[in-house]
């Protein structure tokens, strides 16, 4: 008989790095512990030695947003709560309602009307959330979300919640662990903010706690029409291709800028032909179907190759969603090849040209 293995998630797998007591529950989805797979073949586009994905769309729910989410869920019913609520371009809300539904217990969500790819509002109906439509963007959502916890018994889960950001850091112990030190660059795209900066924690963490030798540098990156950090000043109507980081007014933004200026990184903007490109380019040449917004991270790269700023060393992209969220960008972006057919050789060889 081999031994059982030991239980999955990461309020297990990281219990001691996560503000948890012995009266939290630990719930699990299975979140965490996400692959880190090599670039097959764009490292040197992107002026890289080295270039790692970290497969956060591997999660339960299919974005990095489980991490964070499975530690304030379980906070929110260490506290007695009976309900939670967040504001969302998406991932956030198709989290939320599922760690809601494991847990029994009810979840709102506030979502920009019209701007949220399909696949994540099917998660957020499929779950059972209490989904509302607001009218604004994401930044109103957030602002309504904030004021309607603090006056209501309900837990917000956005990343403005410290819980979010602690599990959240634990992909970074595991890039660590899976390269044996820190890489010399994290390249991730840049929303609400909240993950740049739970990623930079968790790498000072890891240096403390001698579990890497190196800080890396943080590349965020922002679409060129919601990226209020770049160009300084808050942006009132974000517009962009990857609506999930469709966000004018990031709330973890001076943390954001600390990681940039700490690290000696950079937070830079990449325009929407440039993440289409990007999101393209990880599909056909590494086999990598990420949703838009995750592909940011790869068109900060290229960009900066481009533009002579990279010179090897080694990288990690931060893949953060799953392609499958938005058909609808991935059914737009390509013109299909194919052919209609009998289900016989012979009309299937002259399909083919064969
Ligand atoms: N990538 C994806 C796929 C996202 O869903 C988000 C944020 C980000 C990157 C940016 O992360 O906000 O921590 O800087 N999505 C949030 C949501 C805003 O509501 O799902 P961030």
């Amino acid at each position: 008989m081999t031994e059982p293995a030991p239980p999955a998630g990461v309020l297990h797998r990281w219990a001691s790095f996560l503000p948890l007591t012995p009266a939290t529950p630990r719930i699990s989805l299975g979140e965490g512990s996400t692959p880190l797979v090599r670039a097959a073949h764009i490292a040197g586009d992107c002026g890289l030695d080295e270039l790692w994905f970290k497969l956060e769309s591997c999660n339960p729910t299919g974005s990095f947003k489980d991490r964070g989410m499975v530690v304030a869920v379980a906070k929110a019913l260490e506290s007695g709560a009976k309900a939670i609520m967040c504001a969302s371009t998406g991932n956030t809300s198709a989290s939320a309602a599922a760690y809601a539904a494991h847990c029994g217990i009810a979840c709102f969500v506030l979502v920009p009307g019209g701007k949220v790819a399909a696949g994540k509002m099917a998660q957020a109906i499929a779950f059972g959330a209490r989904i509302i439509e607001v009218s604004g963007n994401f930044d109103a959502a957030l602002n309504a979300a904030r004021e309607l916890t603090a006056k209501h018994p309900v837990a917000l889960v956005n990343s403005v919640n410290p819980d979010r950001i602690a599990g959240q850091k634990t992909a970074a112990f595991e890039i660590c662990e899976a390269l044996g030190d820190a890489p010399n660059f994290l390249a991730i795209p840049v929303g609400n903010a909240g993950n740049i900066t739970a990623y930079w924690k968790g790498f000072g963490e890891c240096a403390e706690l001698g579990r890497a030798t190196l800080h890396p540098r943080m590349f965020g990156f922002q679409a060129a029409g919601a990226a209020p950090i770049v160009n300084n000043a808050p942006v009132a109507d974000p517009h962009t291709v990857a609506t999930a980081i469709r966000i004018g007014n990031p709330a973890s933004w001076k943390q954001a800028v600390a990681a940039r200026d700490e690290s000696s990184g950079a937070i830079e903007a990449v325009t929407d032909e440039e993440i289409l490109e990007a999101y393209a380019l990880l599909a056909r040449r590494e086999g990598l179907f990420v949703e838009p917004a995750s592909a940011a991270s790869v068109a900060g790269l290229l960009k900066l190759a481009r533009a002579g700023r990279t010179h090897g060393g080694c990288a990690v992209a931060v893949l953060t969603g799953n392609g499958l969220k938005d058909p609808d960008t991935a059914l737009a972006q390509y013109a299909p090849d194919v052919t209609k057919a009998d289900a016989t050789v012979e009309s299937v060889e002259r399909a083919l040209g064969w």
